[in-house]
């Protein structure tokens, strides 16, 4: 046997090293999984109903983490679930009372887990059907190729087209390798895997795009005469910080291209997805009078200052509350505050997570729970506003952050650009709602069904809607306020 054993890894070398790597890979992940799932002393929530498969996870994870939620989060006890993003150890849902442990934990021990890696709208007169995604993706872009890049980036279309196409690319790569590739295949698919591929080939573009920019700010850094103003932009705060810290040879093209891309997608597609959702909200027949007192809102703060400053869009008081009711019927994705635990971590209260473990809250559970707010299920378009009348202004805004509002996270990397998505995305829809009329093209005018893949949501991307110029609409002159 042993003879036998022998003379095939002498006739076949590196086949026989590749099985021996692989049976190794497994086993140690075996026990990997094996040790993590026992020291995690939870109750594990999965479908009881006979169905438990992976495809079940992708569909219809909503409804686990409903019973999730009432049954344990509610009484503050955490549970486990499958982990189908890696199969490797379980998943933990933890309750609000260990938010604020988890804010303050050093990174060190709990780490935020970074993963590796139009249009010029017209005025048309009649109804034309557009699809807003590619739209919203598009300006969102391009506004935030500007800030987080350069504004030479912001004009370049390539740039633009590169940015969306890893968002929307790597997040459909991401769905399809969760949903059929078992975790110990992944490691082939940037050799084999089309849309890995396509995000690898976009990334090595972006760095060729950049490496001109990039060495003209370091010259400009280096030749610095004190009279040159330098940019005030993400490439240059990048390129500020490694040199000041003697690292600058560190910041290749493409470093700066996977830093780029990375805002992109915390950019693009969490911003794109909840302007959609919200868009959604205003159009939807049931809100047309509400839809009359914003644009009333937008009038009247457009009188007094004149022009769309940041004090301005502060004062769109009804829009942020009726952004954020949108968002507490309608969120993006049902988890958030997702760590992983770089050590083993034990809670003051006991609770013990093996390294590695990934946590996370489940952020759609608090938004129905009649505990935190009243009569949860009905659409209260100033329920925010009301709270901000009654308590404080300042709090229950759309980028507040609280135990139960975390849109934006919470804690160290809660969304550094939480004020300035909200405004963005208030600007777009003052210019809609001024601009045009808007509608569904479509026989129902009320808002699509949500789109669900394991523990994300998204509104619908493929619904059409119809616009037109406002001016042309019986009675109502255009309004110049945008
Ligand atoms: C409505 C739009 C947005 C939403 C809902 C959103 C939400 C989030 C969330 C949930 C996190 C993780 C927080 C945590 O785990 O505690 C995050 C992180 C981040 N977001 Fe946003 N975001 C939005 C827009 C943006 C925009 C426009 C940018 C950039 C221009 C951006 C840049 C970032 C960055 C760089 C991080 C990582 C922060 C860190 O690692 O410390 N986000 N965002």
């Amino acid at each position: 046997m042993l003879r036998e054993f022998v003379t095939a890894v002498q006739a076949h070398p590196g086949t026989t090293i590749a099985i021996l790597g692989i049976a190794a890979a497994l086993a140690w992940a075996g026990l990997v999984w094996h040790k993590a799932s026992r020291e995690l002393k939870l109750p594990f929530l999965r479908f009881e109903d006979g169905d438990d498969s992976r495809q079940r996870y992708i569909t219809d994870s909503g409804t686990l983490f409903k019973v999730g939620y009432e049954k344990y989060l509610r009484y503050g006890q955490a549970f486990k679930m499958r982990n189908y993003i890696d199969e490797l150890p379980p998943q933990v849902y933890l309750p609000l009372k260990y938010l604020d442990e988890v804010k303050s934990a050093p990174q060190a021990k709990l780490s935020f887990p970074y993963f590796s890696l139009l249009l010029s709208i017209n005025r048309p007169a009649d109804w034309q059907s557009v699809n807003p995604y590619p739209i919203f993706s598009y300006i969102i872009a391009r506004l935030a190729a500007k800030t987080t890049g350069s504004a030479e980036l912001s004009r370049n279309d390539e740039w633009l087209g590169i940015m969306i196409s890893v968002t929307q690319t790597s997040m459909g790569a991401a769905h399809a390798l969760r949903a059929s590739w078992p975790w110990w295949t992944r490691w082939l698919a940037r050799y084999v895997f089309p849309p890995v591929k396509k995000v690898l080939a976009d990334r090595a573009r972006a760095a060729e795009i950049l490496r001109p920019i990039l060495e003209e700010r370091v010259a400009t850094l280096h030749a610095d005469d004190g009279k040159t103003e330098r940019p005030n932009d993400g490439i240059q705060w990048l390129v500020e910080y490694y040199h000041a810290r003697g690292r600058g040879a560190l910041l290749t093209p493409d470093l700066l291209a996977q830093n780029q891309l990375f805002y992109a997608m915390a950019a693009i597609h969490s911003s794109t997805a909840i302007l959609l959702s919200v868009l959604y909200d205003l159009i939807d027949e049931r809100h047309e009078h509400i839809k009359a007192e914003l644009i009333d809102e937008i009038q009247q703060v457009h009188k007094e200052f004149g022009s769309w400053s940041r004090q301005a869009v502060s004062k769109l008081v009804k829009l942020d509350s009726f952004m954020k009711e949108s968002q507490r019927i309608h969120y993006v994705g049902h988890a958030r505050v997702t760590r992983a635990a770089k050590v083993p971590y034990t809670f003051k209260d006991g609770l013990h997570l093996p390294e590695g473990t990934m946590i996370q809250f489940l952020h759609s559970g608090p938004l129905r729970d009649a505990d935190f707010f009243e009569d949860p299920e009905t659409f209260d378009p100033w329920r925010f506003l009301k709270k901000r009348q009654e308590g404080d202004p300042n709090k229950f805004q759309f980028a507040s952050l609280s135990d139960v509002e975390t849109t934006f996270g919470a804690g160290f990397h809660a969304c550094p650009a939480r004020n300035y998505a909200s405004d963005v995305m208030k600007l777009v829809l003052v210019y809609l709602l001024t601009k045009y009329d808007i509608k569904y093209d479509s026989d129902t005018q009320r808002r699509p069904p949500e789109m669900a893949h394991d523990s994300a949501t998204m509104p619908s991307l493929a619904t059409q809607i119809l616009y037109r110029d406002k001016s042309v609409s019986r009675g109502q002159p255009t309004a110049s306020t945008a």
